[in-house]
């Protein structure tokens, strides 16, 4: 999969896109993630890429001309995202929608956002969250992490992305390592029994009774519960 970004501070996202899980995709070739620097395409000796607003107000505004000339030069990928708060919001759905796709690529703004006109060259806005971050990139490198984890053969285990939070529309159920006991802190009995069934029970039980407790909107949004899933709650108490 090809991901490109665009930015006025590639080394932030590229050095971020050089480690741990991406970097290991991209090194075995399963992500091609290239940075583009706008400020390249900008004309003058300042590489200047943002002006004053038109109408007067505080702050800068990106201009369209770099972002109209590398869009052209490198003929990214689509679709092409504007990151904004505006945005369409990110959630897993749309993260699998984005793993699936061959490519797309993230458009950074910066300042006070980007000249209107801009819109008439990319595909769709996205947002990480109702809050307003100083610059696009920090919300790429979320993208880029959240969908590069689900491009195939990048997490040696799949099915940890099958069984994760949100994946089915329940959040996970705990996750308990070595030592069996911690300060006092044991694990449950149930997983230590070597019974794959009741351990798989235990874990939906589990992971009904932690969205019920913490995102009871995720259980509205599927309908409520099954009959079996009730059974299932009675069966296990919630661990906490
Ligand atoms: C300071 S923000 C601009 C905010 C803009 N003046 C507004 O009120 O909507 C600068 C840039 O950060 C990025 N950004 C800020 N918040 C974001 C969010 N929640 N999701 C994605 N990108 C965001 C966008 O690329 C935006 O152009």
């Amino acid at each position: 999969m090809r991901i490109d970004i665009l930015t006025i501070f590639p080394t932030m996202v590229d050095g971020f896109a050089r480690q741990s899980l991406l970097g290991k995709a991209r090194e075995r070739g399963l992500l091609d993630i290239r940075v583009h620097d706008l400020r390249q395409a900008a004309e003058d000796p300042h590489r200047s890429v943002d002006d004053t607003p038109y109408g007067g107000g505080a702050g800068m505004v990106m201009m369209a001309e770099p972002i109209f000339v590398t869009v052209e030069r490198v003929a990214p990928p689509r679709p092409l995202f504007l990151l904004g708060p505006g945005g369409r919001r990110l959630d897993q759905e749309l993260v699998k929608d984005l793993a699936a796709l061959e490519g797309f690529s993230l458009l950074c703004g910066r300042y006070e956002g980007v000249d209107e006109r801009v819109r008439a060259i990319v595909d769709g806005e996205l947002s990480i969250g109702d809050y307003v971050l100083a610059g696009g990139e920090v919300a790429a490198m979320v993208v880029l992490e959240a969908v590069g984890r689900l491009v195939p053969g990048v997490m040696g285990n799949r099915s940890s992305a099958e069984e994760e939070s949100f994946a089915d529309g329940l959040l996970e159920y705990p996750q308990y390592t070595k030592p069996a006991s911690f300060r006092g802190m044991e694990v449950p009995e149930v997983l230590r029994s070597g019974d794959h069934g009741k351990i798989a029970r235990w874990r939906r039980a589990q992971a009904l009774h932690r969205t019920l407790r913490d995102r009871p909107d995720l259980i509205e949004a599927r309908g409520g519960l099954t009959p079996e899933e009730e059974r299932l709650l009675d069966e296990f108490p919630p661990v906490v």
